[in-house]
């Protein structure tokens, strides 16, 4: 699948690109990126991408025009354009998992107040990482493509996230490693029993337990 995000700060994609199991997906052509800067597509001078909002108000809005100038340059029959912006939908695994199977999704991170409405007319639908407002799109544009990219068949083993948060609507099981006991801090004892029915039993009550605790709206 190919990813492209359109910025007006590509310089933040460097060292999301180059690390870990982002840099490994890229590497083994299971995902690409491809990182377009709005500001190349100004037509006006000193490259301005931005300008005062009609009827006044706080802040500059971002203008339409080099916004769907850039979502040509990369869009195809093939593509899915989201804007991500603390109005959208909000983000979550599932639809991680139906951004993954898409071939190409387009990212776009507004900035400033946002940008101009008209640019509805140009996308599939708005994003939201969270109820917070972020200085810009940027940071959610890496959430989305960190969950949709680990998602990809063959990027990380499907065990990995078939049992985890939120794929059941269940928070994960609690986790530990070696020592068995650390500050008088004991690993549970089932999970040094070798006896594996019992283990897996432990986990679905662990997680149905912690979901209780951390998490009750998504038992209902
Ligand atoms: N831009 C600013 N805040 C945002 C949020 N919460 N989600 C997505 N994009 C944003």
């Amino acid at each position: 699948m190919k990813i492209s995000i359109l910025t007006l700060f590509p310089k933040m994609f460097e060292n999301f690109l180059s690390e870990s199991i982002i840099k490994r997906a890229i590497e083994k052509g299971l995902v690409q990126f491809e990182i377009i800067d709005i500001r190349t597509f100004s037509k006006l001078n000193n490259n301005q991408v931005d300008d005062t909002p009609y009827g006044g108000g706080a802040g500059m809005v971002m203008m339409v025009e080099p916004v769907v100038d850039a979502i040509n340059s990369v869009k195809t029959s093939e593509s899915k354009v989201f804007l991500m912006s603390p109005s959208g939908k909000t983000f979550k695994q599932s639809m991680a998992f139906s951004f993954s199977k898409e071939k190409h999704l387009i990212l776009i991170c507004g900035h400033y107040e946002g940008i101009d409405e008209r640019i509805k007319y140009y996308i599939d639908g708005e994003v939201s990482i969270g109820d917070y407002v972020l200085t810009g799109g940027e940071l959610a544009a890496m959430v989305v493509s960190d969950a949709v990219t680990r998602l990809v068949e063959g990027v990380i083993k499907k065990a990995s996230y078939e049992e985890e948060s939120f794929t059941n609507n269940l928070l994960d099981y609690p986790t530990y490693t070696k020592p068995p006991i650390y500050d008088n801090h004991a690993v549970p004892e089932v999970l040094l029993s070798g006896h594996h029915e019992n283990i897996r039993i432990w986990r679905v009550e662990e997680q149905i337990k912690k979901t209780r605790e951390q998490r009750p709206d998504l038992l209902e």
